[in-house]
Order: C-alpha cells, then structure tokens, then sequence
C-alpha cells in the first residue's frame, strides 16, 4: 500500500500525490495544486505547525518521551536540571556537561535590584502571582537588551539559561509579595528545587532545610511539566518568537497562554472545583451537571491524550509519598471517587476523558503549602525549558514568521454612510 495520499481538485480535475512522511503531508502541495484556497483548522486540530525532534507524544497509547527516553524513566532516574539539558541539546549531558550546566543555572538566579524593588513594588496588593510573573519575565527583556540579538547562538544560549535560573526567583519573588513577606535571596549551595522552595518558605532560620521527600517530589513535578510539544503556550512562544521578538518577550507571551484555566489554569481550577463538590455525596449530581453541559470536570480531557495521560500516573504514584510527609489532603478522597466514577461513565469513555496532569498535582501542591494561584506559577517554571527548547529549535530551522489565513465570513464592500442616514 502506497504511504500517500492523492487529492484531487474537482474543478480542474487535477489531482496531486502527497507522500506522507513522519505521519503528515506537506500543506505546500495543496497550495501549489489549489493556490488561494485555505484549509480551515480553528484550535489547529489537524495542523501540524512544525517539526520538531524534542518530544514525542503518543496520546491514543498514552506515551510521553523527551528526546526518546520515556517520562516515566526520567521521572524516575533523572533531575529537572539535567531533562532541561536533554530537552535543549537533545542528549543527556555527560558528568562534566551536567556540572557546568548546574553551576550556570546555580549561578545566574540573581535578579536586578531594580525589578525586586521598583517594579515589584509597583503590584497591587493583591496581584495575581501569573500576571505578576507574566509581567516580570516581559520586564527582564529591558534588562537584556542583547537578548534581541536572538541569530547568534551563543546569546541565545546565554538568555536560555537566564530564563530557566530566574524563573524560580520571579515566581517566589510574586509569592512573598503577595503575602507581605520580605524576599528571600537565592541560595547557591542548594539543588534548584531546594532553592526554590527556600525562596518560598524561608522566615528566620539561617538556612532553610527543605524536607528532602517535598524537594525531590517537586523536582519530579518539574520534570512532568517540562515539555508538550506543540500546546496551547508552545505555540505562543513560537509564533510570538517567529517574528524574532527577543525570548524574554516570547517566553511572557507563553506564560500568559499557560495562565488560562483550559490549559496551566486547570490544577487550581480542580482544587475549586473539589471545594464546590465538597463532600462524597455531592458528586453523582456534580457529574450529572457536567453531562448535561453545566461545566466541565476540570483536570479531564486532553487535546491529544485519548487514553490515561502518562504524568497524572506518575503524578497520582508520588502523592502517597507527599501525603506520607505532609498529611493526607482530605479533598483526595473526592478526587479518587470522582475519578472512579468518570472512568466508569459512558460520557467520559465514549469522549475518551481521562484524567490528566492537572487532575493531581493541585492536591499535591495543596498539600505541601503552596497558595491555589501559585499553581500555574509552578507550570510556568517547569515548562520554561520545553519553551525554551522549541524556541530555539525553530530559530535553528530558520522558521518563517507564523502568519496563518481566514476564511472571510463578514458583509461584502458597501459604502460607509454618514450617523443620518444609517
Ligand atoms: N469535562 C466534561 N466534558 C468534556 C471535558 C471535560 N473536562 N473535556 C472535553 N469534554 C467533552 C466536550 O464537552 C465535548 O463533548 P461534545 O462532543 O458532546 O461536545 C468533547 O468532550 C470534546 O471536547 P473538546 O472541547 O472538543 O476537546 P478539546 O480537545 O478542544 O479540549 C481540553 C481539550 C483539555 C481543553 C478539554 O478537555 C477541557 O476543557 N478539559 C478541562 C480542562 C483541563 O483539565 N485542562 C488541562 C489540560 S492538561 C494540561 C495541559 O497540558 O495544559
């Protein structure tokens, strides 16, 4: 059987022959054999927007890899630090390429003192900690003007790292704000993990000693997060990126597309959701309320994953060890009957709904102290490498600018006429 496929333009009668490679064909035949007619896609269902050799996502099998090692390995062997390595170059790091690579991100979590204090400050009181880090990670592109000069790959290298050690500054830096805490300065003797959750938590203690089980359970979390390939804030980042803005201004415009409740917004949007649901017996109505289309069981469903989504496995087997330290959050119990019953209802299997990352890691970060909106701020510092990666990987393909077309539906010419006589 041939690995093609022949369309055909009726009106002309010509037909071209598309071979399909890597499970797609190439759009340019359609428009060299239909030039002017566009292939409508809204939400880009059917539209592969690049290539790309950094994830490979298999949702009808529920398969994650990074580079080909499946999540569940690097979830189990590997570091945040050393998977964003993987994800950036494309190989695990040997020895020395993994102590280098830790001691410049160890190195470079320092932030201006202007943005700590002058812009900062500048929040209302009660800012949402995403819109301030939206705004934060924007801002630091004034303090790297050469991050503009995104061509040259060592300055990229140089603002990739920046992204990645700051991040973590940034979102605790929105948190102890919020809360009126003075911030705390990174600790260079601590793994990033441990650095961030100092960063958080720290009050008086001269050091701050996180709970080695937290630390490594939120190193996993990172790990979970950091790449998607082609999602709703990729896609920001490379089509904001296309058009060669610098990568600080990139990398906010992705954060704003993960801070919506359908995509990073989720694992906060189930804590809510629990809380409404509020106890065992309530659930058979709430999810009759959602098969009757009254809203939607927050942390199921996914655009691509059409069987269990790999991390919420991953994610559900590290909350016993949490739990274990932190104490059992009392909204799992409803979480795990909600769960229970969808995997056993028509409407969620006929749609192929299952749980994913979001549904667990909410209860997970409940558990260990963060604030609801500091959810999507932990997303946003664990998916910065993939960003990052993808970023760089169209810079590198020399990708044109993103400029997709419409299909006009609006009125035909008519002449504008003056407030009288309209
Ligand atoms: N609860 C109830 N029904 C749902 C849900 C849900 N969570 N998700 C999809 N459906 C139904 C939807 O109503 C539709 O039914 P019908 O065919 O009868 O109209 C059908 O399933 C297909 O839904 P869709 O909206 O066309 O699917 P999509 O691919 O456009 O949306 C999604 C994917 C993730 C936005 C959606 O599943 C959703 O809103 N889920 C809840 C939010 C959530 O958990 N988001 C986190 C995604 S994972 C983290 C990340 O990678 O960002």
């Amino acid at each position: 059987m041939p690995e093609s496929v022949t369309i055909t333009d009726n009106r002309s009668g010509e037909s071209v022959e598309v071979p399909i490679v890597n499970g797609g064909i190439d759009g340019n035949a359609i428009k060299d054999l239909m030039p002017g007619i566009w292939v409508l896609d809204p939400g880009f269902s059917i539209t592969a927007s690049a290539e790309s050799a950094i994830t490979e996502l298999d949702g009808a099998n529920g398969v994650l890899r990074y580079r080909g090692y499946p999540i569940e390995q690097l979830a189990e062997h590997s570091t945040f630090l050393e998977v964003s390595y993987l994800l950036l170059n494309g190989q695990l790091p040997d020895k020395a390429e993994y102590d280098q690579w830790v001691h410049n991100v160890t190195h470079h979590t320092f932030i201006h003192e202007n943005m700590r204090k002058r812009f900062q400050d500048s929040f209302h009181y009660d800012a949402h900690p995403m819109g301030m880090l939206v705004s934060s990670i924007a801002a630091l592109s004034t303090f790297y003007p050469e991050a503009k000069d995104i061509l040259d790959p060592d300055n990229r290298r140089i603002q990739i790292n920046r992204l990645i050690s700051k991040a973590p500054t940034l979102a605790a830096m929105a948190y102890r704000f919020s809360i009126g805490m003075p911030f705390v300065y990174p600790d260079n003797n601590m793994t990033y993990a441990e650095n961030f959750l100092s960063m958080m938590w720290r009050v008086a203690e001269p050091t701050y000693e996180a709970d080695p089980v937290l630390s490594k359970a939120l190193d996993v979390l990172l790990i979970l997060h950091a790449d998607h390939e082609q999602n709703c804030s990729t896609t920001a980042m490379r089509v904001v990126g296309s058009s060669h803005a610098d990568p600080f201004s990139s990398a906010a415009g992705a954060t704003a597309a993960l801070y919506g409740p359908r995509h990073g917004g989720a694992n906060e949007a189930v804590i809510h959701m629990l809380n409404d649901i509020g106890s065992y017996e309530n659930i058979p109505a709430f999810i009759e309320s959602v098969k009757a289309g009254e809203g939607r069981l927050m942390g199921f469903g996914h655009r691509v994953y059409k069987a269990y989504d790999p991390r919420a496995r991953i994610v559900k087997d590290h909350a016993d060890e949490v739990f274990k330290v932190t104490g059992r959050n009392p909204l799992l119990d409803i979480a795990l009957k909600l769960e229970e019953i969808a995997l056993n209802d028509d409407y969620f299997k006929s749609r192929n709904l299952y749980p994913n990352v979001d549904f667990y890691t909410g209860l997970i970060y409940q558990a260990m102290n963060f604030p609801m909106d500091m959810f999507t701020v932990l997303f946003a510092i664990g998916r910065m490498p993939g960003w990052l990666a993808h970023w760089n990987e169209s810079i590198e393909q020399g990708s044109r600018i993103s400029r997709p077309r419409q299909l006009y539906t609006g009125p035909a010419e008519r002449d504008y006429l003056p407030f009288d006589q309209r």
